[in-house]
C-alpha cells in the first residue's frame, strides 16, 4: 500500500465497513494515513477488515455494532476511544436497502429501512459528537447520503426518505457544532459496485451498463473516489452542512 498521509494522526472510525464501501472507505482513509476502526454488524467481518488495514503495523481495530440499538453504540464507541484514544473522523456508512411500491411496502420494512439508514446515522453521531466535543484540532462527521436523498425514485421511496433525512440531519448538525470546530458532511455516491448494487440490479432485472445510463460519465464510482472526497471534507476546514454528490454526474443539486 502506497501512503498518501494526508490524513496522518487522523483517528477515524467507518460504520459498515465489513464489506462494500465501507471496507473500501476504511482503506483509503488507511491509505492516506488515518488509524481506521471499521465497526460492523457482521464482527467477523469487521476483524478481517481491521487485519487488511493493520499493515506496515498501522493502527487499526475493529468492533461489532448494531447501528439502530443505542446500548450497542455506546458500547463500540467506547471500544473504539480505548482503542485508538479519541475519534477525529466518523463515516456513517452502514446501510440497507430494498425495493418495493410504496402501496406494497410494508410498516415494518419502512422501520427498517429507517432505523438503519437514519436512526442509526443519529445514534452513531450523538455518541461520538460527545466524545468529539471534548478534543481538539480538526474533528468531523461524514454520513453517506445517496443521489436517492437528493431525487425520489420509484420503488425507493422508503430508501429516499431515510436518505434525505440524512441531509437534513447533516444541516442541522453543522450549525450545531461549528462552535465545536467540528464540521458535518455528506457525500451522495451514485453507483458503486457492491453487493447492494447487484441486488438492486437484479431485482430491477438491470445490468450495471443498463443503470448507468442516467450518468454523464458512464462508469461507476469507486470507493477511493468516495474516500477522496472525505479525506477533502475532514480536511476543509470552510465546508460544512454540505451534501456533495460523487454520482458521475446524475443529480445536479
Ligand atoms: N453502492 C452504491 O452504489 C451506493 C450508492 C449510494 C449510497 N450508498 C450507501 O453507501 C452505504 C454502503 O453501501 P454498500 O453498497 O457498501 O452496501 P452493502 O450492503 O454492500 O454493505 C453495507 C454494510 O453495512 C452493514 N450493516 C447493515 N446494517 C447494519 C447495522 N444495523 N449496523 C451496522 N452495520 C450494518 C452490512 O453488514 C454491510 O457490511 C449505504 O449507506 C448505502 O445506502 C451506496
Amino acid at each position: 500500500m502506497t501512503l498518501i498521509g494526508e490524513l496522518d494522526g487522523v483517528r477515524a472510525i467507518v460504520t459498515g465497513a465489513g464489506r462494500g464501501l465501507g471496507r473500501g472507505i476504511a482503506l483509503g482513509l488507511r491509505q492516506r494515513g488515518a488509524a481506521v476502526a471499521a465497526l460492523d454488524i457482521d464482527e467477523d467481518a469487521a476483524r478481517s477488515v481491521a487485519d487488511e488495514l493493520a499493515v506496515d503495523g498501522a493502527k487499526s481495530m475493529a468492533a461489532g455494532v448494531d447501528v439502530t440499538d443505542e446500548r450497542s453504540v455506546q458500547a463500540a464507541v467506547e471500544k473504539v476511544v480505548e482503542g485508538l484514544a479519541g475519534i477525529d473522523l466518523l463515516v456513517n456508512n452502514a446501510g440497507v436497502l430494498t425495493i418495493a411500491r410504496v402501496v406494497d411496502l410494508s410498516l415494518a420494512e419502512w422501520r427498517r429501512v429507517m432505523d438503519v439508514n437514519a436512526t442509526g446515522v443519529f445514534l452513531m453521531t450523538r455518541e461520538v459528537a460527545r466524545v468529539m466535543m471534548r478534543g481538539e484540532g480538526a474533528r468531523s462527521i461524514v454520513s453517506i447520503s445517496s443521489i436517492a436523498g437528493k431525487r425520489g425514485d420509484p420503488e425507493l421511496a422508503h430508501y429516499s426518505a431515510s436518505k434525505f433525512a440524512v441531509i437534513g440531519f447533516t444541516q442541522a448538525l453543522a450549525r450545531e457544532l461549528a462552535t465545536h470546530g467540528i464540521t458535518v458532511n455528506a457525500v451522495c455516491p451514485g453507483l458503486v459496485e457492491t453487493e447492494m448494487i447487484i441486488s438492486l440490479g437484479q431485482s430491477w432485472g438491470e445490468s450495471v451498463e443498463e443503470m448507468l445510463q442516467a450518468q454523464a460519465i458512464r462508469r461507476p464510482q469507486t470507493a477511493e473516489e468516495i474516500a477522496a472526497a472525505i479525506s477533502f471534507l475532514h480536511r476543509s476546514r470552510s465546508v460544512t452542512g454540505q451534501a456533495i454528490n460523487v454520482d458521475g454526474g446524475t443529480v445536479f443539486n
